[in-house]
């Protein structure tokens, strides 16, 4: 792209102070951003209304397959999703793309180390849960895991290095997510060099779609993967490819399966399973209203009370049907460092921008069906999100010693 192309796309955009630094640039500089601007795509700041518009949708109560049917049918379930995983039908997706921002360390979150009298990093522990269902059905399992621009090298070094903790090696595929700009409050995209404009990855939404751009699809293909169990990096007590959830799924006929755990409190801030006219779909804490929060059902337990944990699995077929459809984008507050006027680097103390995110729970409602899968909380659920306090490294390994594991 030339320089004249550069500025008629980032006039139309409104982003001409992209090129303020331009003339001081050196010649490869010049190129870098030049590149940069010819392939980011602008227009997808002015699409964020989309995510913004009030729903108007009705909420109503979904029935969720709960722990006392899920232990009745236990080992036929597990049957079923072992035979199915034996055939190559299930893949598994790490979404390890996110910044970890409240975690404050500069490394993949997933390198974080859990131990206290040995080593413990959390794509360990994720391993290890996956190995359990490796074990049990006898066969690897492909995993398919997706950074980001940011943390690509460091992730895929670290797993070397570790010798893919002991998972073989030709069943781990690494893919990049893709990055969109970071802007000011007034959709001013930010610059992180006098050469390049500030971004982040796309949130955890894109996953299909980068897997998809990466060719890693055919692998899907070729093995006969049907199914993907996409999952968080940071929950660190989660079963992976849990051929009972599998084997619900498979049963159910459903595209989607989501697991869920009991909230700890009516206003817990998780996201909720819910139906939106009809259609399974999450309600995000902050649009569930007090009413609906005292709701109850015909057993007189609350009606919303089954919050999603960021594990779910999609059938392949559906991703392909819903890949190009328009995903929204949602608007996060987040501290973006920048370059001022003066060209100097500046490491924000406050949130002072806006990062653009696609994220898993709208690819939910895109699926024709889905099945909320109840797990129980304090065995499947310890996330880290923060050092201490709520979700942090504290109070996941409490829940890891609880569960008998020795950190
Ligand atoms: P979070 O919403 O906790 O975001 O991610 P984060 O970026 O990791 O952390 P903070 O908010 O900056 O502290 C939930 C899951 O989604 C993945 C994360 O890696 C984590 O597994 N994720 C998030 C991506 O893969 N890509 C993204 O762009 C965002």
């Amino acid at each position: 792209m030339t320089r004249e192309e550069a500025e008629k796309k980032l006039e139309k955009f409104g982003q001409e102070h992209v090129l303020r630094f331009f003339d001081s640039l050196s010649e490869d500089e010049k190129q870098e951003l030049l590149a940069q601007i010819e392939e980011t795509d602008f227009s997808v700041l002015t699409e964020t209304s989309v995510a913004e518009k009030k729903d108007e949708r009705v909420i109503s109560p979904i029935k969720v397959l709960q722990l006392p049917e899920i232990e009745k049918k236990g080992q036929n379930l597990e049957e079923k999703g072992l035979d199915a995983i034996r055939k190559g039908r299930l893949g598994a997706v790490l979404l390890a793309g996110g910044m970890g921002t409240r975690l404050g360390s500069s490394d993949p979150k997933g390198m974080y180390d859990i131990g206290l009298t040995r080593h413990v990093y959390i794509f360990q522990r994720l391993i290890e849960n996956l190995q359990d269902v490796v074990k049990k059905a006898g066969c690897p399992i492909h995993l398919f895991v997706m950074t980001s621009e940011k943390n690509h090298d460091k992730t895929v070094g670290f797993f070397r290095e570790k010798e893919y903790f002991g998972y073989p090696e030709d069943f781990v595929h690494f893919f990049r997510q893709e990055m969109v700009p970071a802007t000011d409050y007034d959709g001013k995209v930010y610059m992180e060099a006098k050469s390049r404009i500030a971004t982040s990855p796309n949130g955890n939404g894109g996953w299909f779609s980068s897997l998809d751009a990466s060719g890693l699809t055919d692998v899907v293909d070729k093995e006969g993967i049907e199914y993907l169990n996409i999952f968080a990096v940071d929950n660190v007590l989660q079963r992976i490819a849990d051929p009972v959830f599998f084997g619900a799924v498979l049963e159910s006929g459903s595209e989607c399966g989501s697991k869920v755990v009991r909230k700890n409190a009516p206003d817990e801030a998780v996201g909720v399973m819910c139906l939106k006219d009809g259609h399974p779909s999450i309600v995000e804490y902050y649009e569930l209203t007090d009413e609906l929060m005292e709701e109850k059902d015909e057993n007189g337990e609350p009606a919303y009370d089954f919050g999603v944990i960021l594990n779910y699995l999609f059938s392949v077929k559906a991703l392909r049907r819903i890949v190009n459809d328009r995903m929204p984008l949602h608007v996060v507050e987040k501290k973006i460092p920048y370059m001022d006027d003066e060209g100097r680097l500046i490491n924000p103390e406050k949130p002072n921008g806006h990062k653009y995110e696609k994220l898993v729970l709208d690819m939910v409602e895109m699926m024709n069906s889905g099945v909320p899968f109840e797990v129980v909380r304090e065995k499947e659920f310890a996330p880290i999100k923060n050092r201490t306090g709520k979700d942090s490294v504290e109070s996941a390994r409490e829940l890891l010693k609880l569960n008998g594991y020795v950190l």
